[in-house]
This record gives C-alpha cells, structure tokens and sequence, in this order.
C-alpha cells in the first residue's frame, strides 16, 4: 500500500467543505488507490461544526481514510501538508465595501502563507478556493517566497466545468465529448470563458464547437455571460452558493494536477502569469494547461483574435486592479 498523503482543506466546515472532505476521502482526489489523512482547518466560531464534519466523517468509515485532524491551530493544520486546499476565507457581507473584504482576506492570506513554508511539506502544492481567488493566492505567493511559485494556483475549473456542461447542453452532447475550452483571467465575472480552440468528438470524428454551433451571436453572447454568471444564477435559485460543484471541481483541479491530463486535453488553472500571451508576468491569471509529472505547462502557441485579445486583457486589468488593491490594505 502507499503511504498516505496529507491533505490539508481550510475553511473545512464550510458547505464547500462538506461536500470536498468526504471526495476527498473516497479517493476522488488522488485515485482510487492512494490513502489519505486530512487536515481540517476552521477557526474559533465554526469550531463545533467542524468536530461534527469530523465524527460524520469517522462514521462513514472509509476505507482510503487514514486519519482525520479537525484544529482552529494553523499550524497544527498546515504540518506535513502534501496538498493545501484553501477554502477559508472572509465572506463579503452586506453592504461591506470591496476594501474592507479585501483586507480582511489578504491577513487571513498573509498568515497562511507564513503557515504553510514554514509548516507543510517541501513539496507541497497549493490551491486556493476561496474569494477573491486570484488575489488571495497572490497574497499566498508573495508571502511564501520559499514555496516554489508553480506550486501555487486557484481554482478556475469549475468555470471551465461550467463552460463544458453549457455546450454539451446546447449541442445535445456528452459532456466527456466535449473539449479544451478555456476559461482566461479572473475567477469574477470578468473571465474569459473561449470555444474557439474548443471540440466535440463525433462519429465523423473531432469538429470544432464554432463550427458546430452556427449561431455566433450566441457564443459570443449568451454563452459567454452564462457563464460568467452561473454562480449568481445558483445563489439565485439555491439560497446558497455552489458547493458540491465547486468541491468536484477542486477534485478535478488537483487530480489532473498531480495525475497529468490525458492526452490530447487541457484544462483551466490559475497560475503564476511567466507573460504568457501577454499577460503581466507574476499575476495569477487562469490560462490552458496541460499536466504531466505533477507539473503544469501553459499551453503554448494558440491563435488569439481582435474578440479574444479584449476580453483577456479586460480580465488582466480587474486582477492589475485587485493586486493593487491589495497591496494598499498590506500598507495600511
Ligand atoms: P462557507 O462560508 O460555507 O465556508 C467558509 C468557511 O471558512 C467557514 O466555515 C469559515 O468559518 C471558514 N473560515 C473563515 N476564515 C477562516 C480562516 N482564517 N481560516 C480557516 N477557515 C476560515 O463558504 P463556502 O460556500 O464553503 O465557500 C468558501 C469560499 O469559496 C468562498 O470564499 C467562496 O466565495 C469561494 N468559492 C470559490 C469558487 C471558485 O470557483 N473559485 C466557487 C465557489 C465558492
């Protein structure tokens, strides 16, 4: 059997930690065949909630299971961590401005960030769920600088989930036929979700999803702000934001990660810009990847047109912005 692997989830008694933790534990992460011990993160007031997680979780006697730590310690937390999951963060409340969210989370980021390099394996590789999550794992690099800087990523796969499941609705396809979109940018409202590089797998074998859907004006459009929106649209609906969506997605995240995608497949994953398609070097910007040996690589060469090159510069703006922003509640 292989030695497990930790995996640290923060925020862990959250609803995106409800539904990530017992994933996790069946081997949705990692596979089928890779034992794991969690480490659940939360802080003081959510403290009893988190116990529950964790005797729910003892109660569903996994097999890949191999140990359960539930602390309000960060350090405690973040020990040995193989994989960090960061799911805490700070909720912009009601009629809160866009600063004071901000500065709340780059301390949380800042501290985490000391945490982890100081705290969790050498190795090991983070990825940042929580809001604003470009920035937050900005934060997180800029205050782990001995953390190797492709070890730290957010989530935009659930975008780029999201973004699969509309074509295969609207197309009337499988959505594993479904393939390299990409989601550009920002995880807001300001990401670029493109098909132009994107396929459907047919009888008559690969075709184009711009080909396939004639309708431009849609694509342009309505597939787009879908998209953009869909988080909106489920609070709307739900009372609640997405859950068990996002904590899929974070499977995905991770397992192509440490996995590799299969060939000829990409996916979206925000990473440390190295100027990349002109995007500002050192910003965490969502761009297509591959993944072999643990390590992600930008996809390189695409053909990007006049439609494509405004929107992803539009993205990079909002997240030159959210950086500065963030550099001024550092300051303060
Ligand atoms: P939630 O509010 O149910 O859970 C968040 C948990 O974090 C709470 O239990 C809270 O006590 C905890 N927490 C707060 N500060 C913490 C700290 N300093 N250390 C450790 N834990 C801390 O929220 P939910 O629905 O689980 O979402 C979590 C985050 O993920 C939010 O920021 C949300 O906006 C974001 N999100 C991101 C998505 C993405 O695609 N990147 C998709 C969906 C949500």
């Amino acid at each position: 059997e292989k030695d497990p692997v930790i995996v640290l989830v923060t925020g862990a008694a959250g609803q995106i930690g409800y539904a990530l933790a017992p994933m996790i534990a069946r081997g949705v992460m990692l596979g089928p065949d890779q034992p794991v011990i969690l480490h659940m993160l939360d802080i003081e007031p959510s403290k009893e909630a988190l116990e529950g997680v964790k005797m729910e979780l003892i109660d569903a006697a996994f097999p890949l299971l191999k140990g359960v730590v539930a602390t309000t310690d960060v350090v405690e937390a973040c020990t040995g961590a193989d994989i960090a999951v960061m799911v805490g963060g700070f909720r912009r409340k009601e009629g809160m401005e866009r600063k004071n969210v901000m500065s709340k989370n780059v301390s949380i980021y800042k501290a985490q960030a000391s945490a982890l390099e100081e705290h969790a394996a050498a190795n090991c590789k983070v990825l940042v769920v929580a809001n604003p999550a470009n920035t937050n794992a900005l934060v997180l690099k800029e205050f782990a600088p001995s953390i190797p800087e492709k070890n730290i990523t957010c989530l935009t796969r659930l975008d780029h989930n999201r973004a699969l499941g509309q074509i295969s609705e609207k197309l009337g396809v499988q959505v594993n036929d479904v393939k390299n979109v990409i989601i550009w940018g920002n995880h807001s409202s300001t990401q670029y979700p493109d098909v132009s590089h994107a396929t459907v797998t047919t009888n008559s074998g690969e075709m184009s999803v711009s080909k396939l859907i004639s309708n431009d004006q849609w694509l342009k459009t309505q597939f787009i702000t879908t998209v953009q929106q869909r988080g909106a649209a489920i609070i709307k609906v739900r009372k609640l934001s997405s859950a068990l969506s996002a904590a899929s997605a974070a499977c995905d995240h991770i397992r192509d990660w440490v996995l590799g995608t299969p060939q000829g497949t990409w996916t979206s994953m925000g990473v440390c810009s190295d100027g990349s398609y002109g995007i500002p070097a050192g910003l965490i910007y969502s761009f297509p990847v591959t993944c072999a040996k643990g390590e992600w690589s930008i996809v390189p060469g695409l053909k990007i047109d006049e439609f494509s090159r405004t929107k992803m510069d539009a993205t990079a703006n909002e997240l030159m912005e959210e950086k500065s922003l963030a550099y001024s509640c550092l300051e303060e």
